[in-house]
Order: C-alpha cells, then sequence, then structure tokens
C-alpha cells in the first residue's frame, strides 16, 4: 500500500482525498488542516491521521509521498520541507508564487533526489490529452489557429479570502490563467512573440488575454473571474487545423471537416475503487493526474509529465506575460 500524506483539506484537498479513495495500492494514511474539522471529516471512513499544521504531518506522520494542497504562497515553503522527507511529492498549481520560489523549489528536488509532479490538471483531462495526440499526428494537418478560453466567477471558497488577495494568490492570472498558458507551452513550445493585455476589476489582473505568435499559426490565451456567480464556469478551446476544425465548448467535443460535424468520442478512465463518496463524476482530469503520480511512486519511476521544471517554466513565461 502506498501512503499518502495530504496537506491542505479545502477544495482541491477534498478533490484530490476523493481520488485516492479511489485508487487501488493507495491509502490516506494522514491528513493536515489548521482547520481540524476540514481534516476530520476527510479522515472519515480511512485510518488517516489527523494533524493541524502541514509542518507537524510532515515531521510525524509515516507516509510515503506528500500531496501539498495549500493557498499558493504557503507551496514552496511546505515543499521544501517535504522533500527532505519523502522522495515522492505533489504541489497544487501553480508551482510557487514567485520564480525565486520555484527555483529554490527545483534545486532542493535535485539535491534530495525528491520527484516532483506540479497539479497542471489540464496535461490530464481527456479531452485535452485527445487534443495533444490530434495536433502532433498532424491527421488533420497543421494546426492554423487555436483559442484556449478559461472563464469563471469569482472563487470565494478559499481560507481567509486567500484567493481574492493578489499577494498570496496571484490573481486569476496566475490562478487561472496559468492553466492553458501551460498547456499551450506544453502543446506548441515557446512562441517566436507574444502579446498580453490584462485588466483588474477588484484584486489585480482578474482579466488576461495572451496572443502567442507562432512560426505560421497564432493562438489566443484568454482568462478570467470577473463573471458573476449566475455564470458556469467554462474552459473551452477551438483549434482550426488546415483540413478540419477540434471544438470543444459546452460540454461537446466535435470535430468539424467539410463532410460535417461528428462528436469525437473518449475512452474514459474506470475508475478503481468503489469509493462513492464525492462527485466521482467529476474527478475527471485530477483522478488520472493522481494515478499516474501514484503509479509511478509505486514504481519507483520518473515523473515525466506535468514536472517541477514544466511548472516552473509555465510560471517564469507568465511572470513575462503579467509584466508585458
Ligand atoms: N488544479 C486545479 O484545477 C485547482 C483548482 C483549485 C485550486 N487549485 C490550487 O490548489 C491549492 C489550494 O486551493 P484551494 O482552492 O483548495 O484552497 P482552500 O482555501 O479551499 O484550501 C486550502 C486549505 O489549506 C488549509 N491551510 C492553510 N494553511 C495551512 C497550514 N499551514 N497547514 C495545513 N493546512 C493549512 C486551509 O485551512 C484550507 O482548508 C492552490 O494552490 C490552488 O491554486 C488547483
Amino acid at each position: 500500500m502506498l501512503k499518502v500524506g495530504l496537506i491542505g483539506c479545502g477544495f482541491m484537498g477534498t478533490m484530490h482525498a476523493n481520488c485516492y479513495k479511489n485508487l487501488k495500492g493507495v491509502t490516506l494514511a494522514a491528513v493536515a488542516d489548521v482547520r481540524k474539522d476540514k481534516a476530520e471529516e476527510l479522515a472519515k471512513g480511512t485510518d488517516a491521521v489527523v494533524y493541524g499544521d502541514g509542518k507537524e504531518l510532515i515531521n510525524d506522520a509515516e507516509v510515503d509521498v506528500i500531496d501539498i494542497c495549500l493557498p499558493t504562497y504557503l507551496h514552496a515553503e511546505y515543499a521544501l520541507a517535504a522533500m527532505e522527507k519523502v522522495k515522492y511529492l505533489f504541489v497544487e498549481k501553480p508551482v510557487a508564487l514567485t520564480e525565486e520560489e520555484g527555483e529554490k523549489m527545483l534545486a532542493k528536488s535535485k539535491a534530495c533526489g525528491c520527484e516532483v509532479q506540479v497539479g497542471q490538471v489540464i496535461r490530464f483531462w481527456d479531452e485535452y490529452v485527445a487534443l495533444k495526440e490530434i495536433v502532433e499526428s498532424e491527421k488533420y494537418g497543421k494546426v492554423v489557429n487555436a483559442n484556449f478560453r478559461r472563464l469563471s466567477p469569482r472563487p470565494e471558497w478559499g481560507w481567509e479570502n486567500w484567493l481574492l488577495d493578489f499577494s498570496r494568490s496571484g490573481g486569476a492570472g496566475q490562478d487561472l490563467h496559468i492553466h492553458d498558458i501551460d498547456y499551450a507551452l506544453s502543446l506548441f513550445g515557446e512562441p517566436k512573440n507574444f502579446y498580453s493585455v490584462k485588466n483588474s476589476r477588484g484584486e489585480k489582473n482578474s482579466y488576461v488575454n495572451t496572443l502567442l505568435q507562432y512560426e505560421d499559426f497564432v493562438v489566443s490565451v484568454e482568462g478570467t473571474w470577473d463573471l458573476p456567480a449566475s455564470h458556469p464556469f467554462e474552459a473551452t478551446f477551438r483549434v482550426v487545423f488546415e483540413n478540419a476544425v477540434v471544438e470543444n465548448a459546452g460540454g461537446k467535443f466535435t470535430l468539424y471537416t467539410s463532410e460535417g460535424a461528428s462528436e469525437i468520442k473518449l475512452e474514459k478512465l474506470e475508475l478503481q475503487g468503489g469509493y462513492k463518496g464525492g462527485n466521482v463524476s467529476d474527478l475527471g482530469g485530477y483522478y488520472n493526474e493522481l494515478l499516474y503520480f501514484t503509479q509511478r511512486a509505486k514504481n519507483g519511476e520518473k515523473i515525466a509529465r506535468a514536472t517541477l521544471g514544466d511548472g516552473v517554466s509555465s510560471l517564469k513565461f507568465l511572470m513575462k506575460e503579467l509584466n508585458f
């Protein structure tokens, strides 16, 4: 059994706990949250030992891997401590608040021999995984242009409202838009040039739109949490190829060609465990990324997807965009 220690039992920690409860050969062995009731809630039905501050877990818990779902400004401090304890570490995105913190994490992971995966979950989301295969196969020709959007109501659920505090989260640019920038970079590499605009409603950078100029195609990446609570969360893309258009919008994944439109059917991973709590149908990419992480840890293999290096590179690109 792979013993997992989970630090931070808020919105994302709960999602991760539900995933671990659905993975075979994995057990939630320790959970930590300064709001102990949150940790106790996730420990229900498991043998997990409950801690308060994440450092208590890092110092005392018997675990093989650690997963950090803390507010972004705490990632580096806890990740650096965790790297001295375990050989496999998962850190939510964005990897850190600053580039300097990211660099420190990279240096420490090398010094400790700790394999680190970053929660750039889009790289594991079925439609986005399928799109990468389509792009790389060139079965519909080369990309002509592409558009990625992530639109959300303001995230008001955070502990101490940290998400809406720019100094602790980096705003929508760093928290939300980084998903699609990281994915675009993973798909197309660094652009030849880029132009970024941003706007601030409430806190800084609540809207970001960046145009990436490549040799012979362009990509636009838009992210905001300026929408009212009544608007549904929206994560969409449309990629125009020489011979087709692939679109993921309105809950539909569609291929458009000169012959007509058809749904692209995806094979979804079967959930391994029998856990029925939480909304298991929504686990999506979170389940896929943690299945990958735990399998790599069990087999003693290197993390090769959404690596710490990937997370730091995307953060560095994002900093260039936001300071434009
Ligand atoms: N991958 C995604 O799609 C996605 C989505 C949402 C959030 N996130 C990321 O996940 C991370 C957590 O975000 P969230 O939405 O879950 O926030 P949250 O506020 O809901 O949860 C954070 C938890 O950390 C706890 N905490 C704070 N300090 C602590 C400490 N020192 N020790 C132990 N617990 C402590 C808080 O009590 C809270 O329960 C952030 O980095 C965020 O950007 C990722």
